[in-house]
């Protein structure tokens, strides 16, 4: 291998985010290249979660709304995740998953105008395809899918909402999101963004973008744990004006009024509907404490170092491997894909191999490039196995065909 396992370690050594690897527990031997859909879990998460559970539910009791601020919890951690994301503390709450805060983005969004169309890519992820065409049907608008290459050509005055995911889950290609929201702005039209394979890892300046409302999960790259909770961001400016669809008692004005009327709280409160996880919601603050000191630009900086590396080692050594991904730093996310007719067996020869990376059907093998806590060391190991598996031809072995519901 060009890139030596003796440069990698120095790579390691030199890596000013290297100590950021001892705030989450990566298991001995395994390389974890699933960052991007399932974060590690970070350290102080176990401490956290067990003082929550024994301290606050098990001796405070239902007192802890007030006395923790339980119910401060969505605004709090919200607030954490805005500068990853350029956003202002009180333009980003956490609730429900990103498919629900979808839902009700799109639905007050077209809200605004009497257009008719919602607009997004074809191959988006299919949450969000399927949660727009949901909305759709409900309000009697038509979801329109364009191909990748026509999405910009198709932004007109019939369009009431634009919905893009900003780094696609499968090639990473990303959108240029100032660019887009500024032409998408100009006909009239409001862009919602899923950061969902952005934030944590890709610089983000909603703020700087003009972008108005956007929605990212919490389970990926902000370390929030398996289903933890999602993010919605609505700019200051349109927060007044939005009515969420499910008029839950979280964003009533006075939920503890009880009473028969809905009236929507001030700001962006009015986005939550039901009780708020606290469980969930404590894993999340731990996954993103662990980001404490850890600037965008350096991990920016990371993801690139991260990538290039990889991508030199896979060209050189699992030359049938055909990277998706583009290699240009603006024009991607922090993952890096491949295709090979057999992705789906050499993923599961890989996980075998103690390489974890994942399967997107139909042939795509996927890794996540996880700048917080990755090691070049990671991925020299992850190639030189990958190799092997490539060159002895491992991933015929029959048992790496069998498929379980989760890929
Ligand atoms: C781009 C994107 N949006 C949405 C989702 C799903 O989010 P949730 O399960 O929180 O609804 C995913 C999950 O992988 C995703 O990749």
């Amino acid at each position: 291998m060009s890139f030596t396992l003796a440069e990698a370690r120095a790579a390691d050594a030199a890596d000013p985010l290297r100590p950021f690897r001892d705030r989450f527990h990566l298991p001995q031997g395994l390389v974890y290249l699933d960052g991007n859909s399932l974060g590690a879990l970070p350290k102080a998460a176990v401490g956290r979660l067990g003082r929550v559970i024994e301290e606050e539910w098990g001796e405070e009791l239902i007192r802890s709304w007030n006395s923790r601020d339980w119910i401060g919890a969505p605004q709090r951690v919200g607030a954490k995740i805005a500068p990853l994301i350029g956003a202002k503390p009180n333009e980003v709450i956490v609730a429900d998953s990103t498919s629900v805060n979808l839902f009700k983005l799109l639905v007050a969004a077209a809200g605004l105008s009497d257009r008719k169309v919602i607009l997004s890519e074809a191959g988006n992820f299919h949450t969000d395809l399927h949660i727009a065409s949901g909305a759709a049907d409900l309000l009697g608008l038509q979801l329109e899918i364009a191909p990748r290459a026509e999405v910009e050509a198709r932004i007109g005055a019939d369009v009431a909402v634009l919905l893009l995911t900003h780094v696609h889950y499968k090639s990473a290609e990303r959108f240029d999101m100032a660019r887009i929201t500024a032409k998408a702005a100009e006909a009239g039209i409001v862009t919602i963004w899923d950061l969902s394979h952005s934030a944590g890892a890709v610089p983000l300046d909603l703020n700087g973008a003009g972008a108005e409302l956007a929605v990212g999960c919490g389970y990926k790259y902000l370390n929030g744990g398996p289903g933890a909770p999602a993010f919605l961001y609505v700019a200051e400016p349109l927060q007044g004006r939005l009515l969420s669809p499910l008029r839950g008692w979280m964003g009533h004005a006075e939920p503890f009024a009880f009473t028969d009327d809905y009236r929507p709280a001030a700001g962006i409160d009015r986005m939550l509907a039901g009780t708020p996880p606290i469980l969930s919601l404590a894993a999340l603050e731990a996954g993103l404490d662990a980001f404490e000191g850890a600037t965008p630009a350096r991990l920016w900086s990371k993801a690139n170092a991260l990538f290039d590396v990889f991508h030199g080692l896979v060209e050189q050594n699992c030359p049938e491997l055909v990277c998706i991904t583009p290699r240009l730093p603006e024009q991607r996310g922090s993952h890096i894909s491949f295709r090979h007719p057999n992705a789906f067996e050499i993923c599961q020869a890989l996980i075998a191999a103690d390489v974890i990376g994942d399967f997107r059907a139909p042939d795509v093998v996927r890794f996540g490039l996880t700048p917080l806590y990755l090691g070049f060391e990671d991925l020299w190991q992850a190639v030189d196995r990958m190799a092997a598996i490539l060159r002895d031809g491992t991933w015929r072995e029959p048992r790496f065909a069998v498929r379980g519901k989760v890929t």
